[in-house]
């Protein structure tokens, strides 16, 4: 009798519609793991105030005895998390638990119809999507991303008119992206990146009532096809900042983003575009675009002197553009045109002015000689140019920018000596200077006297001219983690202290001679031959088995 009691007891609630707090109390049973101890110590039923609220329950907001807010955002939680039981939850507007690692299917949710936030983005959530979640009617965040959802996003979404935020990005949605777009009310944010959505973002067929409240707008990364907006060119966006549709299958010309007056960001790259550089974006003072990205793409033509003062960043490599560079890029601060067919005169970039922080123009076909001229390039952090045909000398001004961190002049027709600067910087990290015509010793005497802390970490010279002995002071770069010498006309011995960090090494192809110093015997054979015939790579004579063994790095000196 009292066991059926007990049963009756525990069964009443359920049907009759459980306390919030009980709810919870079923909720926790299926964690696994709390790390921090923030729920298993503080969710408890003795701590009740008299109105039937947990007093302190971790991420808990309860008033009159009702739960309205459950945040366990980067608690670090593993295990189930059961929202059937949450379906009596009334008052409940906010659930947010991400980042976490909770498991399981969203179901029964469409019951808790005072929803406004629904934030289970990173965690391990899979499955469907219900079509509950339309019952929703007062969600304003809808935040699922980088679970592993899947299928066809349900019809319905067109109930959710308080809808502000969407993010799918990161699961495996799939289905016609209009399908869903065009069910969208007045909409702010949307990110259904990273998924399988298919289709073209048409809006001329759909009924796309978001286009005038839409802020962020992101679909990279998915299966998308086909022109972008075919049937009405760039529709109506009055508030558009930001829209991204890079990595998709995207076919067509750039369709005219210039009256899109609010855009600061517009990605396409990795897509099939084709036809010219959309200039107005380059020159039209009207737009506030800040950063335009069209890599990876087809476009063609010549690309125009960029005189816009709101851009920032332009990333047009890897297209098939062609003709002279820009004589001028207004305030941009990055520039990426590697990878065209841009050819003529290098020393066009004399006028580019002292924005410039990135330049990027590697694998093209420009000729002529680097500048020199020292009002330019204060700013200057990264100047590649490899992969041209530039001849002549280094120019002693680029030894004296003093932002340089990155320099790479290799695989051009560059002649001369290497500047002494390069190797006294403290700015310096990453230089390479391999495949050119480069004569005379490595200029690293002045390193002697510099107590300053030397930057260089990758130091690449290989395939030159170059000649004379390894100096001794190239062991004051003790930052070196890449070191490559190989194939140039070097002689002398290895000096015996190199950096001890040094992860890559290759002096193969030189006239060195000598013993090869204990600290670099863990590289393989390849690093030192082939030729340096001269050069001494000990082995053990003989294992005790007879067969010849490395020397041991700490110590042994055989020779
Ligand atoms: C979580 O669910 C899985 C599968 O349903 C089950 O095997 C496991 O015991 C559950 N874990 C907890 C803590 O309830
Ligand atoms: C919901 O919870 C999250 C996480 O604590 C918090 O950032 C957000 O402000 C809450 N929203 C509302 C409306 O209470
Ligand atoms: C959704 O959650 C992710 C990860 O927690 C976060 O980076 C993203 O900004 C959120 N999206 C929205 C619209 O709040
Ligand atoms: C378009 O959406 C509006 C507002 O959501 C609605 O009133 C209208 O009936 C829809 N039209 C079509 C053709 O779906
Ligand atoms: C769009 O989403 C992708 C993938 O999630 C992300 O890497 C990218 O930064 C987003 N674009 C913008 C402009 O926020
Ligand atoms: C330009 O885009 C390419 C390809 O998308 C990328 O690899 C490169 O890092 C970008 N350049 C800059 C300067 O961000
Ligand atoms: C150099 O550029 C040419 C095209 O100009 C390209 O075919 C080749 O792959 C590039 N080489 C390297 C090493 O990037
Ligand atoms: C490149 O331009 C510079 C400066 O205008 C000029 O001195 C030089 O002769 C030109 N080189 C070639 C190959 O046209
Ligand atoms: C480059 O400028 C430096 C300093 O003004 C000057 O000494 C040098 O002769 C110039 N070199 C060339 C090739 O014009
Ligand atoms: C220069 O650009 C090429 C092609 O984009 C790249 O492979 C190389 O790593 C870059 N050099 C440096 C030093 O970053
Ligand atoms: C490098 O320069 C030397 C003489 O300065 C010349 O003999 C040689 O042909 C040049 N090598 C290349 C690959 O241009
Ligand atoms: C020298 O460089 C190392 C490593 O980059 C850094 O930890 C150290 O603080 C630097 N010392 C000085 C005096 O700048």
């Amino acid at each position: 009798m009292q066991t059926v009691c007990l049963i009756l007891l525990l069964l009443v609630p359920v049907a009759l519609g459980q306390s919030d707090f009980e709810a919870l109390l079923e909720v926790k049973k299926g964690f696994e793991k709390d790390p921090s101890g923030k729920v298993f110590d503080s969710w408890d039923s003795k701590s009740l105030t008299s109105d039937g609220c947990p007093q302190t329950w971790y991420g808990v907001v309860c008033v009159n005895g009702r739960v309205v807010s459950i945040s366990l955002n980067d608690v670090g939680l593993t295990g189930n998390f059961s929202f059937p039981v949450l379906a009596g939850f009334k008052m409940l507007r906010n659930l947010s638990i991400s980042n976490n690692q909770l498991m399981g299917t969203i179901s029964n949710v469409g019951s808790i119809e005072s929803l406004e936030f629904l934030d289970l983005s990173s965690n391990l959530f899979h499955g469907f999507l219900p079509s509950g979640v339309a019952k929703l009617k007062n969600l304003v965040l809808l935040n699922l991303s980088s679970n592993n959802f899947e299928g066809i996003v349900p019809s319905g979404f067109r109930n959710l008119e308080s809808l502000e935020y969407l993010d799918l990005g990161h699961n495996s949605f799939s289905g016609d992206i209009m399908g869903l777009l065009s069910q969208l009310g007045s909409v702010v944010h949307v990110d259904l990146s990273s998924n399988q959505f298919s289709g073209s973002l048409d809006l001329g067929l759909g009924n796309a009532s978001f286009v005038s409240s839409i802020k962020y707008l992101n679909i990279s990364h998915n299966s998308l096809v086909g022109q972008l907006f075919a049937h009405d060119g760039v529709p109506y966006f009055d508030s558009l900042e930001v829209f991204d549709a890079s990595n998709n299958q995207i076919t067509g010309a750039i369709p005219p983003f210039k009256f899109v007056v609010s855009l600061r960001i517009l990605r396409l790259g990795s897509n099939q575009l084709s036809g010219s550089l959309p200039e107005a974006l380059l020159q039209d003072s009207s737009t506030v675009l800040t950063e335009l990205d069209l890599s990876l793409n087809q476009l063609e033509g010549p690309v125009g002197s960029i005189t816009s003062t709101t851009l920032k960043k332009l990333n047009i490599s890897s297209n098939k553009l062609s003709g002279p560079l820009p004589t001028t890029v207004g305030h941009c601060a990055i520039i990426d045109l590697s990878n065209n067919m841009l050819s003529g005169n290098f020393s066009r970039i004399q006028n580019w002015g002292n924005y410039v922080e990135v330049i990027q123009l590697s694998s093209n076909s420009l000729t002529g000689t680097l500048p020199n001229q020292t009002s330019q390039f204060l700013r200057l952090t990264t100047l590649n140019i490899s992969n041209n045909s530039l001849n002549g000398d280094l120019p002693p001004v680029l030894g004296t920018y003093s932002e340089l961190k990155v320099i790479d002049l290799s695989l051009n027709f560059l002649t001369g000596f290497l500047l002494p600067d390069f190797f006294t910087s403290t700015t310096l990290t990453d230089l390479d200077l391999s495949a050119n015509n480069f004569t005379g010793e490595i200029p690293l005497q002045e390193v002697q006297d510099s107590r300053q802390n030397l930057s260089l970490v990758s130091l690449d010279l290989s395939h030159n001219s170059l000649d004379g002995s390894l100096p001794p002071e190239i062991s004051k770069l003790h930052n070196l983690l890449y070191l490559d010498l190989s194939n140039n006309k070097l002689n002398g011995s290895i000096p015996a202290d190199l950096p001890d960090g040094l992860k890559g090494l290759d002096v193969s192809s030189n006239n060195l001679s000598g013993v090869v110093p204990d600290n670099l015997r863990r590289f393989p054979d390849s690093a030192f031959h082939p030729g340096n015939s001269l050069l001494i790579f000990p082995y053990l004579p003989f294992s005790p088995k007879g067969a010849p063994a490395l020397v041991n790095i700490k110590g042994v000196d055989l020779v």
